[in-house]
């Protein structure tokens, strides 16, 4: 399904985020040249885990911890660089030889510590609970075109300039908002001073590098961030993030044509997540919930959130399946739900006044529907071991074929357990 010289292939999240994209694409970056961050920032965080160690990377894609795969920060995405760096030289740490495989692009945004002051005091009014990471703050300046870009970075005394009135402009909306915090200038100007000697050198038109990584037949995936539930457009807005998560936002923010994009590979948990405000139709809050959360170790990767925990929601893959075009899923986390007698899977919604198969675009009418559900029996047996589909029990087999069905898109792979190893390629045709 990831062949040399055909075009690219996106890997989104199909739900709310942390589906367990950071495992797929560490997985799939084994057969990749090239794999590229295209949108959100350090909000994100892909947990890899690689026999014993753990790495939850923010900003920089996963496919670094493979030897000989280039990894590209892409235009889309907005760089926090202190966690970027921080990264860097963890992997440096564990041994991990980046040197000359990492580029970023010269047109991402920066996020500075006062986008980070304007996100925390921004909740206190407008609850959505982001990560506070500075990323929504970072995403309205680049639209209100007076972001910092890594090319600013440059000519530093244009950053200067350019630092002090947007620095100054940060503490006049701190007042505003009645945050008693301040950005320093000072501290800013020798941030971006001890930054730029590092991240000048590293950064390059990336959106040139994909094109002629994908013109010479190499093989490029498109490592997307959060999910298409989040995604400013398509997500449950205003509860999403700042970006454009969704397979569109991969050519934009990676900076290509989208007749290079030939597969989109729909990433899905077993059951459903969300971390942050808003609806989430087939929440368990009861002890179900609990179970879910425990057994899938569901805190956030970025803040240790408890996420919210729930049963699959096929309104929402198909929703999904459609805005990004999926060719494929990939249903991660199947054996969280090992020791389920019964599994809940939603259907469709009803309202009052009758059935609702489409996602709405109010987010108060997402809150009011009820989930109709099947409930399918559980397969009551661990299949962590499990490296085809015919050595998964029959029950969790027709789990996957009801999911397959109700999403209308092939299931591709099937991970069970966190381990690299611990996933199932299905055979046949393309993802
Ligand atoms: P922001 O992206 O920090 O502005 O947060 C906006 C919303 O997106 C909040 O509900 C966050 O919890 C959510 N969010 C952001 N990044 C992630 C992620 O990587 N996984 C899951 N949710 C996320």
């Amino acid at each position: 399904m990831f062949d040399a010289g055909t075009g690219c292939l996106v890997v989104v999240g199909a739900q709310w985020g942390d589906e367990g994209k950071g495992k797929l694409v560490d997985v799939l970056a084994e057969r990749a040249d090239v794999v590229v961050r295209y949108q959100g920032g350090a909000n994100a965080g892909h947990t890899v885990v690689i026999g014993d160690s753990q790495f939850i990377l923010r900003q920089i894609p996963s496919g670094i911890l493979h030897p000989g795969v280039v990894c590209v920060v892409g235009n889309g995405v907005v760089l926090e660089p202190e966690t970027f760096f921080g990264e860097l030289d963890e992997l440096a740490k564990r041994g991990i030889d980046t040197t000359g495989r990492i580029w970023v692009s010269d047109r991402a945004h920066l996020v500075l510590p006062y986008h980070k002051l304007l996100d925390l005091a921004s909740e206190k009014s407008q609850k959505l609970g982001t990560t506070g990471r500075g990323i929504g703050p970072a995403y309205e300046d680049k639209y209100g075109r007076r972001g910092i870009r890594v090319t600013d970075l440059r000519r530093l005394e244009c950053a200067r300039a350019m630092l002090a009135e947007r620095v100054e402009r940060a503490n006049r909306l701190l007042e505003l908002m009645g945050s008693v915090e301040r950005a320093s200038f000072e501290e800013h100007l020798a941030l971006l001073e001890r930054l730029a000697p590092r991240l000048v050198p590293l950064s390059a038109d990336a959106g040139l590098i994909v094109h002629r990584a994908v013109r010479e037949g190499r093989r490029v995936l498109l490592e997307g961030a959060q999910g298409s539930l989040l995604d400013v457009d398509h997500g449950t807005y205003p509860y999403v993030t700042s970006s454009n998560t969704t397979a569109g936002g991969a050519a934009v923010g990676a900076g290509i044509g989208p007749t290079l994009i030939h597969h989109v590979l729909g990433v899905v948990k077993a059951y459903t997540t969300r971390v942050g405000n808003g609806p989430l139709p087939t929440e368990a809050p009861g002890p179900e919930g609990e179970q879910l959360r425990q057994l899938g170790g569901e805190f956030g990767a970025v803040t240790g959130r408890p996420r919210r925990c729930g049963w699959f929601d096929a309104t929402v893959v198909r929703y999904a399946a459609r805005v990004n075009g999926l060719t494929g899923l990939a249903v991660t986390k199947l054996d969280v739900l090992d020791s389920f007698a019964e599994i809940p899977v939603c259907i469709g919604y009803s309202l009052p006044d009758g059935l609702c198969d489409e996602m709405p675009a109010e987010v108060e009418l997402l809150g009011q529907v009820r989930p109709r559900y099947d409930v399918l029996p559980g397969w009551q047996r661990p299949t962590g071991s499990a490296r085809r589909l015919s050595e998964l029990p029959d029950e969790a087999r027709a789990y996957l074929d009801r999911l397959e069905a109700l999403s209308g898109v092939p299931v591709r792979y099937v991970s069970v357990g966190t381990r690299r190893d611990q996933i199932i390629e299905v055979a046949g045709g393309e993802g």
